[in-house]
């Protein structure tokens, strides 16, 4: 007998109405989110705490989730309670059948498209959404990490215009993700003519002397959950926040450079395209920078704070 979770053990998902084994979790190919790429997500930290587990800052997440999903015309499937009410039946189903320890970090996976019908591009009338949820563990990045800091790679940002949707139309954000990955690095920070918008699958943020920076709120970036989240831990730091358009220039002389996400929550970006990150400050060295370890910090207060 053994205290370890049992990782053979297969998450347990919500699909339309069932609770059941990832592998018993069907969609017709029809599916227009398989067709079309025609839906929308969400991901969501779940974190582990003494006192419960904490579905961190979720009703930002469920009002980005109602956003996307009102940018697209479906209808929201359920409200807010209906959707955390949700979330604990399948997290407390994996605690119960899939292993999933009390005290083990989970992320909570939200997918809807918009349903099944014959393949035609334009929105078919009267079908009914497809809902599917999955909650699996969730590793952080590790202190060392932390203290490393991560290796990005940069691109032209070649997506599509409606990056403020979270859509399931992933392939560019997939491509740069892949490009990251074969050049030995975490993300790929991309710059649409020139400008700074956002990684692979985070945002991002510089800092010059001692002011954090972020590209503005627009149908160019994802509004990371993450995004409000840091603006407010400025705030209460003291760190001086100025939102607006970032230079090309400017990020690779930047003293710092920080990506945040879900996953990822903040993390410090070290290295850019092979050359270290914040070479032209006093103490120019390619390591994580005071701005991080406050904002890193600070995040951690407020995971332990939320009620
Ligand atoms: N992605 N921008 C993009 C393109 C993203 O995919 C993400 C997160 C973010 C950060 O958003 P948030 O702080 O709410 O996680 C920004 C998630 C983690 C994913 O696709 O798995």
């Amino acid at each position: 007998m053994t205290d370890l979770p049992d990782v053979s053990l297969e998450p347990i998902v919500y699909l339309n109405g069932e609770v059941v084994p990832l592998s018993e979790a069907r969609v017709p190919v029809l599916d227009r989110g398989f067709i079309f790429g025609d839906g929308i997500y969400e991901v969501a930290p779940l974190y582990a705490r003494a006192s419960g587990r904490l579905a961190f800052r979720f009703e930002h997440h469920l009002a980005r989730l109602a956003r996307s999903l009102e940018k697209i015309g479906i209808v929201n499937p359920l409200d807010n309670a209906g959707w955390r009410a949700l979330i604990e039946r399948v997290t407390e189903a994996n605690e119960a059948e899939a292993g999933l320890a009390a005290d083990q970090d989970a992320i909570a996976y939200i997918q809807i498209t918009r349903g099944v019908a014959k393949r035609a591009h334009a929105f078919p009338a009267g079908i009914q959404p497809t809902v599917f949820v999955m909650v699996t563990p969730l590793t952080l990045p590790g202190a060392a990490q932390r203290a490393a800091g991560v290796r990005c790679v940069s691109a032209e940002d070649r997506r599509w215009l409606h990056c403020d949707i979270k859509s399931v139309s992933l392939l560019g954000n997939v491509l740069m993700a892949q490009y990251a990955a074969e050049n030995d690095a975490l993300e790929t920070i991309q710059f649409r003519d020139g400008v700074l918008t956002e990684g692979s699958s985070s945002n991002v943020w510089v800092v010059k002397n001692g002011v954090l920076a972020a590209p503005p709120r627009s149908h160019k970036i994802l509004e990371g959950i993450r995004y409000g989240l840091i603006e407010e831990l400025a705030a209460q730091c003291g760190i001086r926040f100025e939102v607006r358009e970032i230079a090309e220039a400017e990020v690779r002389a930047a003293d710092e450079i920080l990506i945040s996400s879900a996953t990822k929550e903040v993390l410090p970006v070290t290295q850019l395209d092979g050359k270290p990150v914040g070479d032209g400050k006093p103490v120019g060295d390619g390591k994580p920078g005071a701005v991080f370890a406050a904002l890193y910090a600070a995040y951690q207060r407020a995971k332990a704070e939320q009620a």
